[in-house]
Protein backbone atom coordinates (compact mmCIF):
# COMPACT_ATOMS: atom_id res chain seq x y z
CA UNK A 1 0.00 0.00 0.00
CA UNK A 2 1.21 3.62 -1.05
CA UNK A 3 1.89 5.74 2.56
CA UNK A 4 0.12 9.11 0.73
CA UNK A 5 -3.39 9.32 1.47
CA UNK A 6 -5.64 10.79 -0.61
CA UNK A 7 -8.94 12.61 -0.55
CA UNK A 8 -11.09 12.72 -3.85
CA UNK A 9 -14.05 15.38 -4.14
CA UNK A 10 -15.74 14.72 -7.44
CA UNK A 11 -15.19 11.10 -7.78
CA UNK A 12 -18.66 10.96 -9.08
CA UNK A 13 -18.02 13.05 -12.26
CA UNK A 14 -16.55 11.66 -15.30
CA UNK A 15 -12.71 12.51 -15.02
CA UNK A 16 -13.41 11.55 -11.27
CA UNK A 17 -14.20 7.94 -12.08
CA UNK A 18 -11.22 7.56 -13.98
CA UNK A 19 -8.87 9.62 -11.38
CA UNK A 20 -10.61 7.20 -8.29
CA UNK A 21 -9.23 3.89 -10.41
CA UNK A 22 -5.94 5.50 -11.23
CA UNK A 23 -5.37 5.57 -7.07
CA UNK A 24 -6.65 2.65 -6.44
CA UNK A 25 -4.36 0.94 -9.29
CA UNK A 26 -1.87 2.78 -7.91
CA UNK A 27 -2.26 1.12 -4.46
CA UNK A 28 -2.82 5.07 -2.92
CA UNK A 29 -5.55 5.41 -0.26
CA UNK A 30 -8.42 7.12 -0.80
CA UNK A 31 -10.90 8.60 0.49
CA UNK A 32 -14.35 10.12 -2.15
CA UNK A 33 -15.97 11.89 -0.78
CA UNK A 34 -19.59 12.45 -2.28
CA UNK A 35 -23.08 13.71 -2.29
CA UNK A 36 -24.51 10.64 -3.11
CA UNK A 37 -22.74 7.17 -2.35
CA UNK A 38 -25.07 4.69 -5.14
CA UNK A 39 -23.52 6.86 -7.77
CA UNK A 40 -20.08 5.39 -7.15
CA UNK A 41 -19.73 2.36 -8.89
CA UNK A 42 -16.10 0.96 -8.09
CA UNK A 43 -15.16 -0.65 -4.62
CA UNK A 44 -11.34 -1.53 -3.24
CA UNK A 45 -10.22 -2.39 -0.23
CA UNK A 46 -8.07 0.75 -0.72
CA UNK A 47 -10.88 3.18 -1.42
CA UNK A 48 -13.65 4.60 1.42
CA UNK A 49 -16.69 6.69 0.24
CA UNK A 50 -17.80 9.64 3.00
CA UNK A 51 -21.13 11.17 2.22
CA UNK A 52 -21.12 14.83 2.77
CA UNK A 53 -21.94 18.35 0.60
CA UNK A 54 -19.07 20.15 -0.19
CA UNK A 55 -21.48 23.52 -0.62
CA UNK A 56 -21.96 23.05 2.88
CA UNK A 57 -18.94 23.57 5.31
CA UNK A 58 -20.28 22.17 7.75
CA UNK A 59 -20.44 18.55 6.80
CA UNK A 60 -16.85 18.93 5.85
CA UNK A 61 -15.36 18.92 9.43
CA UNK A 62 -12.99 16.72 10.35
CA UNK A 63 -12.90 14.44 6.71
CA UNK A 64 -9.18 16.03 5.73
CA UNK A 65 -7.95 13.89 8.94
CA UNK A 66 -4.83 11.80 8.04
CA UNK A 67 -4.86 13.25 4.53
CA UNK A 68 -2.24 14.09 3.02
CA UNK A 69 -3.11 15.65 -0.63
CA UNK A 70 -6.39 16.68 -2.21
CA UNK A 71 -7.55 16.57 -5.37
CA UNK A 72 -11.00 18.06 -6.61
CA UNK A 73 -12.45 18.00 -9.85
CA UNK A 74 -15.90 19.35 -8.39
CA UNK A 75 -17.41 21.98 -10.90
CA UNK A 76 -20.20 22.58 -12.48
CA UNK A 77 -20.36 21.27 -15.90
CA UNK A 78 -24.21 19.49 -16.92
CA UNK A 79 -25.84 19.91 -13.35
CA UNK A 80 -28.83 21.14 -12.72
CA UNK A 81 -29.16 22.12 -8.88
CA UNK A 82 -29.65 26.12 -9.28
CA UNK A 83 -26.37 26.77 -8.13
CA UNK A 84 -23.67 29.06 -9.84
CA UNK A 85 -20.55 28.95 -10.74
CA UNK A 86 -19.29 30.86 -7.60
CA UNK A 87 -21.64 28.42 -5.32
CA UNK A 88 -19.33 25.69 -6.64
CA UNK A 89 -16.40 26.12 -8.53
CA UNK A 90 -15.12 28.19 -5.92
CA UNK A 91 -16.99 28.77 -2.88
CA UNK A 92 -17.03 24.22 -2.53
CA UNK A 93 -13.61 24.10 -3.46
CA UNK A 94 -12.68 26.86 -0.95
CA UNK A 95 -14.37 25.09 1.72
CA UNK A 96 -12.56 22.00 0.47
CA UNK A 97 -8.87 24.06 1.06
CA UNK A 98 -9.96 25.67 4.37
CA UNK A 99 -10.96 22.09 5.73
CA UNK A 100 -7.40 20.84 4.05
CA UNK A 101 -5.58 23.74 5.94
CA UNK A 102 -7.02 23.37 9.40
CA UNK A 103 -6.45 19.64 8.81
CA UNK A 104 -3.12 19.86 8.30
CA UNK A 105 -2.54 18.35 4.53
CA UNK A 106 0.39 19.28 2.48
CA UNK A 107 -0.90 19.69 -1.03
CA UNK A 108 -3.80 20.64 -2.96
CA UNK A 109 -4.59 19.29 -7.05
CA UNK A 110 -6.98 21.21 -8.51
CA UNK A 111 -8.73 20.78 -11.94
CA UNK A 112 -9.27 24.04 -13.52
CA UNK A 113 -9.23 24.70 -17.44
CA UNK A 114 -7.04 25.37 -20.31
CA UNK A 115 -6.81 29.42 -20.99
CA UNK A 116 -8.52 30.00 -17.72
CA UNK A 117 -7.45 33.21 -17.76
CA UNK A 118 -8.43 34.29 -20.92
CA UNK A 119 -11.65 33.51 -20.08
CA UNK A 120 -12.23 35.19 -16.84
CA UNK A 121 -14.90 37.45 -18.02
CA UNK A 122 -17.12 34.49 -18.19
CA UNK A 123 -18.87 33.54 -14.84
CA UNK A 124 -17.24 29.90 -15.49
CA UNK A 125 -13.98 31.62 -15.91
CA UNK A 126 -14.08 34.14 -13.14
CA UNK A 127 -15.72 31.60 -10.44
CA UNK A 128 -12.29 28.96 -11.74
CA UNK A 129 -9.76 31.51 -11.73
CA UNK A 130 -10.64 33.09 -8.09
CA UNK A 131 -10.04 29.43 -6.49
CA UNK A 132 -6.93 29.72 -8.82
CA UNK A 133 -6.01 32.95 -6.41
CA UNK A 134 -7.45 31.48 -3.24
CA UNK A 135 -5.46 28.39 -3.77
CA UNK A 136 -2.16 30.48 -4.45
CA UNK A 137 -2.60 32.30 -1.47
CA UNK A 138 -3.50 29.24 0.91
CA UNK A 139 -0.10 28.58 2.09
CA UNK A 140 -0.58 24.83 0.90
CA UNK A 141 1.50 22.84 -2.06
CA UNK A 142 -0.83 23.12 -5.08
CA UNK A 143 -0.73 22.04 -8.27
CA UNK A 144 -3.40 23.07 -10.77
CA UNK A 145 -4.15 21.25 -13.92
CA UNK A 146 -5.36 23.04 -17.17
CA UNK A 147 -6.55 20.70 -19.55
CA UNK A 148 -8.13 20.84 -22.78
CA UNK A 149 -12.15 19.77 -23.50
CA UNK A 150 -12.51 15.93 -22.49
CA UNK A 151 -13.98 13.33 -25.28
CA UNK A 152 -17.33 13.54 -22.81
CA UNK A 153 -17.55 16.83 -24.17
CA UNK A 154 -16.71 15.85 -27.57
CA UNK A 155 -20.07 13.98 -27.13
CA UNK A 156 -22.03 17.42 -28.44
CA UNK A 157 -20.25 16.79 -31.96
CA UNK A 158 -21.97 13.34 -32.39
CA UNK A 159 -25.27 14.16 -30.99
CA UNK A 160 -24.79 16.81 -34.09
CA UNK A 161 -23.30 14.32 -36.32
CA UNK A 162 -26.60 11.87 -35.73
CA UNK A 163 -28.96 14.52 -37.37
CA UNK A 164 -26.77 14.51 -40.50
CA UNK A 165 -25.76 17.59 -40.07
CA UNK A 166 -23.25 19.78 -37.60
CA UNK A 167 -23.42 23.36 -37.01
CA UNK A 168 -19.73 25.46 -36.14
CA UNK A 169 -19.40 29.32 -35.69
CA UNK A 170 -17.13 30.72 -37.51
CA UNK A 171 -14.68 28.65 -40.57
CA UNK A 172 -14.22 26.02 -38.30
CA UNK A 173 -10.39 26.07 -38.26
CA UNK A 174 -9.71 26.78 -35.02
CA UNK A 175 -7.66 23.85 -33.04
CA UNK A 176 -7.98 21.91 -29.84
CA UNK A 177 -6.80 18.57 -29.04
CA UNK A 178 -9.65 17.17 -26.41
CA UNK A 179 -8.27 14.25 -24.08
CA UNK A 180 -9.63 11.38 -22.89
CA UNK A 181 -10.29 10.82 -18.86
CA UNK A 182 -8.09 8.18 -18.06
CA UNK A 183 -4.94 10.07 -20.08
CA UNK A 184 -6.22 13.29 -17.84
CA UNK A 185 -6.34 10.91 -15.16
CA UNK A 186 -2.61 9.85 -14.86
CA UNK A 187 -1.61 13.30 -15.12
CA UNK A 188 -3.45 13.91 -12.14
CA UNK A 189 -2.40 11.08 -10.08
CA UNK A 190 1.45 11.88 -11.49
CA UNK A 191 1.16 15.54 -9.88
CA UNK A 192 0.75 14.21 -6.60
CA UNK A 193 4.18 13.57 -6.61
CA UNK A 194 5.85 16.45 -8.76
CA UNK A 195 6.24 20.00 -7.85
CA UNK A 196 4.90 21.89 -11.13
CA UNK A 197 2.18 24.16 -9.69
CA UNK A 198 0.60 24.47 -13.02
CA UNK A 199 0.23 21.92 -15.97
CA UNK A 200 -1.40 23.21 -19.21
CA UNK A 201 -2.44 19.61 -20.86
CA UNK A 202 -4.31 18.20 -23.78
CA UNK A 203 -4.83 14.82 -26.05
CA UNK A 204 -2.47 13.05 -28.07
CA UNK A 205 -3.48 14.22 -31.57
CA UNK A 206 -4.21 18.11 -32.77
CA UNK A 207 -7.82 18.45 -35.00
CA UNK A 208 -9.40 21.63 -35.99
CA UNK A 209 -12.96 21.66 -35.27
CA UNK A 210 -13.67 20.85 -39.24
CA UNK A 211 -11.72 17.30 -38.63
CA UNK A 212 -13.96 16.66 -35.28
CA UNK A 213 -16.84 17.05 -36.99
CA UNK A 214 -16.23 15.26 -39.92
CA UNK A 215 -14.57 12.24 -37.55
CA UNK A 216 -18.19 12.20 -35.84
CA UNK A 217 -20.28 12.29 -39.13
CA UNK A 218 -18.13 9.12 -40.19
CA UNK A 219 -18.85 7.57 -36.89
CA UNK A 220 -22.64 7.77 -37.50
CA UNK A 221 -22.11 6.72 -41.16
CA UNK A 222 -23.43 10.14 -42.50
CA UNK A 223 -21.70 12.05 -45.20
CA UNK A 224 -19.80 15.00 -44.42
CA UNK A 225 -22.41 18.51 -43.60
CA UNK A 226 -20.69 21.19 -42.06
CA UNK A 227 -22.83 24.34 -41.61
CA UNK A 228 -20.50 27.30 -40.44
CA UNK A 229 -22.15 29.98 -39.05
CA UNK A 230 -21.43 33.72 -38.49
CA UNK A 231 -19.97 34.60 -35.44
CA UNK A 232 -23.10 37.32 -35.21
CA UNK A 233 -25.22 34.42 -34.21
CA UNK A 234 -22.99 33.22 -31.35
CA UNK A 235 -22.90 37.00 -30.04
CA UNK A 236 -26.65 37.25 -30.24
CA UNK A 237 -27.76 34.16 -28.84
CA UNK A 238 -25.19 34.88 -25.58
CA UNK A 239 -26.86 38.06 -25.76
CA UNK A 240 -30.22 36.87 -25.55
CA UNK A 241 -29.22 34.52 -22.94
CA UNK A 242 -27.89 36.96 -20.89
CA UNK A 243 -30.25 39.59 -21.30
CA UNK A 244 -33.53 37.35 -20.73
CA UNK A 245 -32.13 34.46 -18.35
CA UNK A 246 -30.32 34.41 -15.27
CA UNK A 247 -26.71 33.29 -14.77
CA UNK A 248 -27.60 29.99 -13.36
CA UNK A 249 -28.99 29.21 -17.04
CA UNK A 250 -26.95 31.39 -19.41
CA UNK A 251 -23.24 30.49 -17.17
CA UNK A 252 -22.52 27.01 -18.69
CA UNK A 253 -23.97 28.40 -22.23
CA UNK A 254 -21.92 31.26 -21.98
CA UNK A 255 -18.93 29.06 -20.90
CA UNK A 256 -19.27 26.74 -23.61
CA UNK A 257 -19.88 29.44 -26.26
CA UNK A 258 -17.08 31.10 -25.55
CA UNK A 259 -14.65 28.79 -25.34
CA UNK A 260 -15.65 27.26 -28.68
CA UNK A 261 -14.15 30.22 -30.65
CA UNK A 262 -11.10 30.11 -29.46
CA UNK A 263 -7.93 28.34 -30.41
CA UNK A 264 -7.11 25.82 -27.64
CA UNK A 265 -4.17 23.87 -27.85
CA UNK A 266 -2.04 22.72 -25.14
CA UNK A 267 1.09 20.54 -24.97
CA UNK A 268 -0.03 17.22 -26.55
CA UNK A 269 -0.31 13.87 -24.06
CA UNK A 270 -2.36 10.38 -23.79
CA UNK A 271 -2.92 7.23 -26.22
CA UNK A 272 -6.25 7.52 -26.36
CA UNK A 273 -7.68 8.41 -29.69
CA UNK A 274 -11.18 10.38 -30.39
CA UNK A 275 -11.80 8.04 -33.49
CA UNK A 276 -12.03 4.75 -31.36
CA UNK A 277 -13.94 7.36 -28.75
CA UNK A 278 -16.65 8.12 -31.03
CA UNK A 279 -16.81 4.80 -32.62
CA UNK A 280 -17.91 3.28 -29.02
CA UNK A 281 -19.99 6.35 -28.02
CA UNK A 282 -21.96 5.07 -31.21
CA UNK A 283 -22.10 1.65 -30.17
CA UNK A 284 -22.84 2.81 -26.66
CA UNK A 285 -25.86 5.04 -28.10
CA UNK A 286 -27.17 2.07 -30.31
CA UNK A 287 -27.04 -0.62 -27.95
CA UNK A 288 -29.34 1.89 -25.14
N1 LIG B 1 -15.68 18.49 -19.42
C1 LIG B 1 -14.70 19.17 -20.01
O1 LIG B 1 -14.54 19.16 -21.24
C2 LIG B 1 -13.75 19.96 -19.15
C3 LIG B 1 -12.65 20.56 -19.72
C4 LIG B 1 -11.76 21.26 -18.92
C5 LIG B 1 -12.01 21.36 -17.56
N2 LIG B 1 -13.12 20.78 -17.03
C6 LIG B 1 -13.36 20.91 -15.59
O2 LIG B 1 -12.96 19.69 -14.95
C7 LIG B 1 -13.83 19.44 -13.83
C8 LIG B 1 -14.42 18.03 -13.95
O3 LIG B 1 -15.15 17.93 -15.16
P1 LIG B 1 -16.07 16.64 -15.48
O4 LIG B 1 -16.36 16.68 -16.94
O5 LIG B 1 -15.50 15.44 -14.84
O6 LIG B 1 -17.38 17.11 -14.73
P2 LIG B 1 -18.61 16.21 -14.18
O7 LIG B 1 -18.64 14.89 -14.84
O8 LIG B 1 -19.83 17.05 -14.24
O9 LIG B 1 -18.21 16.01 -12.64
C9 LIG B 1 -18.24 17.11 -11.75
C10 LIG B 1 -18.15 16.62 -10.34
O10 LIG B 1 -18.45 17.73 -9.48
C11 LIG B 1 -19.52 17.38 -8.60
N3 LIG B 1 -20.41 18.50 -8.33
C12 LIG B 1 -20.92 19.38 -9.21
N4 LIG B 1 -21.77 20.22 -8.58
C13 LIG B 1 -21.78 19.86 -7.26
C14 LIG B 1 -22.45 20.33 -6.10
N5 LIG B 1 -23.30 21.37 -6.15
N6 LIG B 1 -22.24 19.70 -4.92
C15 LIG B 1 -21.38 18.66 -4.86
N7 LIG B 1 -20.71 18.15 -5.92
C16 LIG B 1 -20.92 18.74 -7.11
C17 LIG B 1 -20.29 16.30 -9.33
O11 LIG B 1 -21.04 15.55 -8.40
P3 LIG B 1 -22.41 14.82 -8.87
O12 LIG B 1 -21.95 13.60 -9.64
O13 LIG B 1 -23.07 14.46 -7.60
O14 LIG B 1 -23.17 15.80 -9.72
C18 LIG B 1 -19.16 15.51 -9.99
O15 LIG B 1 -18.60 14.60 -9.09
C19 LIG B 1 -14.89 20.56 -13.84
O16 LIG B 1 -14.53 21.58 -12.95
C20 LIG B 1 -14.83 21.07 -15.26
O17 LIG B 1 -15.22 22.43 -15.37
C21 LIG B 1 -13.98 20.06 -17.79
Amino acid sequence: MNDTKILLAGATGYLGRFITQELIDRAYEVKAVVRNKNKVKVAAPNLTIIEAEVTKPETLQGICNDVNTVISTVGITRQKDGLTYMDVDFQANANLIDEAKKCGVQKFIYISVLNGDKIRHTKGGEAKEKLGDYLKSSGLDYCIIRPNGFFSDMGDFLKMAKGGRIYLFGDGKLKLNPIHGKDLAKVVVDSIDQNEQEINVGGPDLFSQNEIAELALKACGKPVKIVHLPDWIRRFVLWIFRTFTNQKTYGPIEFFMTTMVMDMQAPQYGEHKLHDFFDQEVKRLEIN
